[in-house]
């Protein structure tokens, strides 16, 4: 089976939701910021803070390019899919799955943590800014869309899994 990409903005549950859909179908998981860390033996907050966001998009790029294609769940970070060349590799190397919320239940999710870098400041106006300008490269990948929203994570795995076994 080609790996399973779990794409969305930031606090769409995509690493939860990968961790359950990884036990649910007992295959592996790799969280590409989580595999950026381990390289780089910093957080991505500090990776930000010492170097830019162009290092770490190119941390991100070169992740991506270096794990599994196949039997794999892959969840990556909201920004991946700025760059063509990441858009690229995710259609070709497998299966994507945009894990949807409005920006409103983003916000919502969101209101409590100071974890991610590009939301720090204005939050509210961060937030809606990068979701204006993601959402269609969201969709232009997407093999199939879930809409997140007040669904429990058991839930969503069901879903995709119901939706891999339909081949959607
Ligand atoms: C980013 C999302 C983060 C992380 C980094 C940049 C983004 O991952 O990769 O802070 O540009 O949307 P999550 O989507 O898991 O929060």
């Amino acid at each position: 089976m080609e790996s399973i990409y779990l794409i969305g903005f930031m606090g769409a549950g995509k690493t939860t939701v990968g961790k359950a859909l990884a036990d649910c179908l007992a295959i592996p998981v790799f969280d590409i910021d989580e595999e950026i860390e381990k390289k780089e033996n910093r957080s991505i907050s500090e990776i930000f803070e010492h170097q830019n966001e162009a290092y770490f998009r190119t941390l991100e790029t070169k992740t991506l390019q270096e794990l599994p294609r196949e039997n794999a769940i892959i969840t990556t970070g909201g920004g991946v899919v700025t760059r063509i060349e990441n858009r690229e590799a995710i259609k070709k190397q497998g299966k994507a799955i945009f894990l949807f919320a409005t920006a409103e239940e983003i916000m919502k999710r969101l209101e409590e943590d100071d974890s991610r870098p590009l939301l720090r400041g204005d939050k509210k106006r961060n937030i809606s800014e990068l979701y204006e300008a993601r959402m269609s490269f969201y969709k232009e990948i997407a093999d199939f869309i879930i809409d997140t929203t007040d669904k429990k994570t058991s839930e969503i795995v069901k879903e995709i899994v119901d939706c891999l076994k339909q081949s959607c």
